[in-house]
């Protein structure tokens, strides 16, 4: 590809983000951004110095060669949003999770290979070095053949108002689908395939008041879920996903040669400015009898928010340009992958029986 790689974001709040992400690229040109509300989408440009605002998502598709198009806007908007970009040819990054369930992912997944284009997710918790050296020591088989897995994370949204991320129509299963779609990713990254889950999936915070008015309404997605996975290697696991309590992104793994912990605090909040953590002492990889922590090669890439950011958008421009596909990104496969988990989990949950992962596309 000749000249500036053009890129359209859709999605004004974690899509700031990606305009930080990408413009540290020289070779990356942010082209035009969209939000439901025109002030937004403008706010964002000014901010950016991006030359196009707009308020209908159509509108992207008619940047004068735009090679690719950032969804970052609320989870039930993903399907309709991708299937318009593919259409156009454009290459498409659509945040995590990729739609409201596996069957719309199959389908994406489908017409992006059709369409011959790159597709990804961002998932930004693989770029972590913790996570990086995890996936080394798992594909080396360092611990040996795997006895179990225990993984949980928990971030307090007990105060938030009803936003989409509350309402199942426009989120899907909610902690499940929000939290869920990180640790699922990482756990199948490093591990493999899962077998079958069984769930329990509860909602500790019944009513949450409106953005608006402040009247409370009822919500009617899990904030709590717990978790058994039946991975296809041999092995047991746990996974704990919380809306209720903060707790760290904490990954245990224990083979018959060893154990490695991983352990990370919410990137987000951190590429937020919300929490002022040091990444380079705190995301952890410990174990294989080491007192100290195993040494995380790429770290200074996280030492602060624009570097990281600068660092995941830069691997992310040079795959859309055509280099070959680093680890750390995941694709509609992977996307697809995560999302038949998070199925099987809410349709455990309700029925209260394990439920079997498909291994075909859906
Ligand atoms: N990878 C990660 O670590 C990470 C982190 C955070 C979020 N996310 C994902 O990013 C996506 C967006 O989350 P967010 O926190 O940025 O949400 P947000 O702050 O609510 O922003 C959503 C954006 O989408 C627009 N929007 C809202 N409803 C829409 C609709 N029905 N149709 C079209 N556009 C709509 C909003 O426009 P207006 O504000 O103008 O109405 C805004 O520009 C979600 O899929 C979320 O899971 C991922």
């Amino acid at each position: 590809m000749q000249g500036k790689l053009r890129v359209a974001i859709a999605g004004t709040g974690f899509g700031e983000k990606y305009a930080a992400g990408l413009l540290a690229s020289p070779d990356v040109q942010v082209a035009g951004v969209f939000s439901r509300r025109p002030e937004r989408a403008v706010a964002m440009a000014d901010k950016f110095g991006i030359a196009f605002a707009t308020r209908h998502f159509d509108d992207l598709l008619r940047i004068p060669n735009l090679d690719a198009i950032a969804i970052v806007t609320p989870n039930n908007t993903h399907a309709g949003f991708v299937r318009t970009a593919l259409a156009a040819g454009k290459h498409v990054i659509c945040d995590k999770p990729l739609a409201l369930n596996a069957y719309q992912a199959a389908d994406l997944l489908r017409l992006a290979d059709q369409a011959g284009v790159r597709h990804l997710t961002f998932v930004p918790y693989r770029f972590s070095p913790a996570a990086a050296a995890m996936k080394q020591a798992m594909s080396d088989a360092q611990i040996g053949r795997l006895v179990n897995i225990r993984a949980s994370w928990g971030v307090d949204l007990r105060d938030e108002p009803l936003r989409w991320r509350f309402q199942r129509k426009l989120s899907g299963p909610g902690v499940l689908a929000d939290l869920g779609a990180h640790v699922l990713d990482l756990l199948l990254w490093w591990v493999g395939p899962i077998r079958r889950v069984l769930g329990n999936c509860k909602t500790l915070v019944p009513q949450r008041p409106a953005e608006v008015g402040g009247r409370t309404r009822p919500v009617d997605v899990p904030d709590e879920c717990w978790a058994l996975l039946e991975f296809a290697q041999a092995g047991v696991g746990s996974l704990a996903l919380s809306w209720n309590a903060t707790r760290n992104q904490q990954v245990e793994i224990e083979g018959d040669r060893g154990h490695l912990a991983y352990e990370s605090r919410s990137l987000l909040q951190w590429l937020d400015g919300a929490d002022r953590f040091d990444p380079v002492a705190e995301l952890t990889l410990t174990g294989l009898g080491r007192t100290s922590p195993l040494p995380l090669p790429g770290k200074e890439q996280f030492a602060q928010p624009d570097h990281a950011l600068g660092y995941m958008f830069g691997e992310i421009a040079a795959y859309l340009r055509g280099a070959d596909k680093p680890d750390s990104i995941a694709t509609f496969r992977d996307g697809l992958e995560v999302l038949k988990v998070i199925d099987a989990l809410d349709e455990s949950s309700e029925t209260r029986a394990w439920v079997e992962i498909p291994t075909d596309t859906v």
